[in-house]
């Protein structure tokens, strides 16, 4: 009989979105009238930008005719969306980054998942307390982790709390670690990392020769011009850092998919005999084995959120969300809630009102206010307590939760 992977009969809970969306949809069986309102998972619900979506025509047709007819693309992604990537993320912003050191993929979620086959089992992962579940996770699927606990924390990941007492700010683990996981803009917390936060990561990771794996795919949210968009825009981080970067929240792509990584050609790993070896080639070989690249009208429309008329309306799409992020702070705060987050982040991160649980205030927004938030306890153990709203909703849905919630916790 074929064996199975048992590491993931480790991960007891289903993963956390479909796990809401299994209660959203029963309590929705059980009250069809309920005209119920979702701030959980962080999906856009604008539509792409006009010039994203002519760019994807466009590709399209080209595929209509023999003479531009493209079959497989390179599968790291075509030199014309890499050498944007590199001209308006990077080059701009004075970080010296390659064209072949950008590997478009489909997401975020998955590079961060894949990028793991690239390591060895032995690694010590560090996990900032909540965290996005992809990288736990994954880690456990992995088998880098032993049996998980009822708070959801598992053996033999290092955990790094944050909470309103440390600020949202990880401290360094007080151990060695190899492998560490960022995400900044924060999700869940919508907290951001200033430099001197992230330059002592980097330093850490520079003494303990570990691999920070960076996820910005909230960059574009940030608003405050002292915060930094990318890791590379610290000292050193070349030699230490995987960056994560995506097309989903700032340009509308959840649906259709775009994303890249980043892997600098002088970051290094270690073999088991202890040999330095470069990163870039052994991720090129896993994404070109495992990976047949974006489809090309994607790519195309990925390239077109760097023209001006994109960056325009990006830009528009953004402060959408983030004035959505504006009225649901403001709209807490007014009936005493402590929130956090939502100014340089598409999520609001609250405390739970009358200390209930985090899974007890789902319920009760679900059952009282036909609202839909994610229970920060299913981001991790130091999210107990706490919950999360995703500003990612039409104007009047925004303005209607806010009454909703207000009515719930008065
Ligand atoms: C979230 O709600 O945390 C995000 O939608 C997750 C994701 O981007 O996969």
């Amino acid at each position: 009989m074929a064996l199975i992977n048992d590491n993931f009969l480790k991960l007891k809970a289903g993963y956390l979105f479909p796990e809401i969306a299994r209660r959203v949809n029963s309590f929705c069986d059980a009250n069809p009238d309920a005209n119920v309102i979702k701030l959980g998972i962080g999906d856009v619900t604008e539509p792409l930008p006009p010039v994203i979506v002519e760019a994807i025509h466009a590709g399209v047709d080209e595929l209509a005719s023999r003479e531009s007819f493209r079959g497989y693309g390179p599968e790291q992604g075509y030199d014309f969306l890499r050498k944007a990537i590199v001209e308006n993320d990077y080059k701009s912003r004075g970080i010296d980054i390659e064209a072949d050191e950008i590997f478009v993929s489909d997401g975020s979620k998955c590079d961060t998942g894949n990028i793991l086959d690239v390591f060895g089992q032995a690694n010590k992962v560090a996990i900032v307390d909540p965290v996005y579940p992809v990288y736990v996770d994954t880690n456990v699927m992995d088998g880098r982790t032993g049996e998980g606990d009822d708070s959801g924390r598992f053996e033999g990941l290092v955990y790094c709390p944050v909470t309103a007492e440390n600020d949202f700010i990880p401290s360094l683990p007080n151990e060695h670690v190899d492998l560490i996981y960022l995400c900044y803009p924060n999700n869940p917390t919508g907290t951001v990392a200033t430099k001197e936060t992230l330059q002592q990561w980097i330093d850490y990771a520079k003494e303990h020769e570990s691999i920070i794996l960076f996820d910005a795919a909230y960059e574009a949210f940030i608003t405050d011009p002292e915060i930094p968009h990318s890791i590379y825009e610290l000292d050193g981080a070349k030699d230490v850092a995987i960056e994560f970067r995506s097309f989903s929240k700032n340009a509308g792509f959840t649906g259709t998919r775009c994303a890249f990584t980043v892997v600098p050609k002088q970051l290094t790993g270690k073999t088991s005999s202890g040999e330095s070896t470069a990163i870039h080639p052994i991720w090129n070989r896993r994404h070109c084995t495992k990976f047949n690249g974006v489809s090309y009208p994607i790519q195309r429309g990925a390239e077109a959120a760097y023209s001006d008329a994109g960056k325009q309306q990006i830009s528009d799409l953004v402060s959408f969300y983030l004035t959505n992020a504006k009225i649901l702070r403001e709209g807490l705060e007014a009936v005493g809630i402590t929130v956090y987050g939502g100014v340089n982040a598409p999520y609001v991160w609250l405390k739970t009102p009358g200390g209930s649980t985090s899974w007890d205030f789902f319920d009760q927004l679900l059952q009282k206010g036909h609202l839909v938030g994610t229970p920060g306890s299913g981001f991790g153990a130091a999210g107990e307590g706490y919950f999360r709203l995703s500003a990612f909703n039409s104007r009047e849905n925004v303005e209607e939760a806010v009454k909703r919630f207000t009515d719930v916790v008065s």
